[in-house]
């Protein structure tokens, strides 16, 4: 089954960190306000989107997250100075660093939102939703083999004629 024939009953599983001081608030308001948003994404409340380490991102991918929404303030408003541009340059790594690994860069998406952007933020989420839906489950590479075993599959190098 190809990952568009998916996106009927596909359901992805987004992780969102969210800042405590507008993307957050941005949740809440969106709910508070009554806009409904797909109720794939789980939200995470951290201090500040500088505060997300790359290691979080990964570890949700591959604890079996499709995609990862980072969202802080706008850039120039966070409330620890410049952190979210400390987010934003690491978001970029990690999309490059993902790529490497055959993993679609849209399955780490990073947006701002203030407390009073319920709207906007619902909407980011929908789009994500549909986008993470079009790329179909994240199948995350195998977990590497333990040092000094040797899984059956990998032939001997006798056997490539090496
Ligand atoms: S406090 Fe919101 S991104 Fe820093």
């Amino acid at each position: 089954m190809s990952a568009l024939d998916n996106t009927n009953t596909f359901e992805p599983v987004i992780i969102g960190f969210t800042c405590n001081w507008c993307s957050y608030r941005a949740a809440d308001l969106a709910g508070t306000s009554r806009i409904k948003y797909p109720p794939n994404v789980r939200l995470i409340r951290v201090m500040c989107s500088g505060r997300i380490d790359p290691t979080f991102v990964l570890k949700a991918l591959s604890d079996g997250a499709d995609g990862v929404m980072i969202a802080g303030c706008h850039p120039g408003e966070c409330h620890y100075l410049e952190q979210n541009y400390k987010a934003l340059r690491r978001h970029r790594l990690l999309q490059k660093t993902l790529a490497q690994f055959g993993i679609e860069p849209a399955r780490v998406r990073l947006t701002w939102a203030s407390a009073a952007e319920g709207a906007l933020f619902a909407q980011e989420i929908a789009t994500m939703v549909d986008e993470v839906k079009q790329l179909g489950p994240l199948n995350w590479p195998a977990r590497p083999v333990p040092v000094g075993s040797v899984p059956a599959e990998i032939p001997v190098l006798s056997e490539v004629g090496a």
